[in-house]
């Protein structure tokens, strides 16, 4: 399964923050934006990676995540010339992709909670269709929204709805098999002008091959488009993180857990950002076993 994750777009809804700078770079508490969605796909054992972003940002990302070595993975990159909508990832990623399975994750949700792990490494290992997940929120009006029966059939799947049939949004991660490429061609676009990645989900409802996981109270999911998200965000892993000792989406800690990477390279990474907490955490991960 390869991965990508979309950081491109204009970032409008936080103006003037992201006028010159990209919005998945910002920071959420003590890491750049982007770390978190990165995180999930490590957590998924995802190790070939496509970045895609603007003309103007994606050199950014190079500078701060180079070819993923240091990870143990790969990480190429790509352009978006414009925002064509999400669907446009697997059209720009078709090289990338190949014959594999593709997980696609928007570079601004986070997610965190027990289970994740699991729940992930079951979604990475989908042989055939398309994979989406539930999560009730309070205004399901400003996302994609799912209907589903009471075995958890997806019955409908509408984007930004005036009047949502469920309280259940659909987060930004989205597992397809390699049928995805040719379908999300097709997708006409929408009355917003964006190829969608709602059409794409929907071809998977009407070949009766699109599945839906409920996500529990249990886990967080926060969807970082406004001002008031990003603090949230940064709120909620600053008091996670001194409440419990652990760090939240800290790559570096993940890609070693995973075994990508050895102790010693831990250890470098960690040494090398010494003068900061962030530094202090990875290289007492070390310390603490030895
Ligand atoms: O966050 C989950 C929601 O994401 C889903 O529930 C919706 O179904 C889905 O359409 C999407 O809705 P948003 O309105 O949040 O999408 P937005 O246009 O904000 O784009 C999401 C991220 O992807 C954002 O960080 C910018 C980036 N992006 C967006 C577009 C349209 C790109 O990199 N390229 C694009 O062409």
């Amino acid at each position: 399964m390869k991965g990508i994750v979309l950081a491109g777009g204009k970032g409008s809804r936080l103006y003037p923050i992201t006028v010159s700078t990209s919005k998945q770079l910002l920071p959420i508490y003590d890491k750049p934006l982007i770390y978190y969605p990165l995180s999930i796909l490590l957590l998924a054992r995802i190790k070939e990676i496509l970045i895609i972003s603007t003309p103007d940002d994606i050199d950014q990302y190079k500078k701060l995540l180079k070819d993923g070595s240091h990870l143990g993975i790969t990480i190429e990159y790509a352009v978006q010339e414009k925002p064509r909508g999400l669907a446009d990832a697997f059209i720009i990623g078709e090289k990338f992709i190949g014959k594999d399975n593709v997980c696609l994750i928007l570079g601004d949700n986070v997610f965190y909670g027990q289970y994740l792990s699991g729940t992930l490494k079951e979604a990475a290992n989908i042989q055939e269709g398309a994979l989406i997940f539930g999560y009730p929120v309070k205004n399901p009006k400003e996302f994609g929204v799912v209907q589903f029966d009471e075995k958890y059939n997806v019955i409908s799947i509408e984007e930004k709805p005036e009047k949502p049939k469920s309280e259940y949004a659909v987060p930004g991660i989205y597992f397809y098999d390699n049928d995805v490429v040719e379908i999300a061609k097709n997708v006409e676009p929408s009355a917003r002008g964006e190829i969608e990645i709602t059409a794409i989900n929907n071809e998977y409802l009407k070949r009766g091959k699109l599945s839906c996981l409920p996500l529990g109270r249990g886990m967080a999911w926060i969807d970082t488009g406004s001002p008031e998200g990003l603090l949230q965000a940064s709120n909620f892993v600053s008091t996670i993180q001194s409440m419990q000792g652990f760090y939240i989406s800290a790559i570096e800690e993940i890609a070693w857990r995973k075994g990508f990477i050895s102790d010693n390279q831990l250890y470098e990474i960690g040494y090398l950002l010494r003068q900061t907490e962030y530094g202090k955490y990875l290289m007492s991960l070390i310390e603490d076993k030895i």
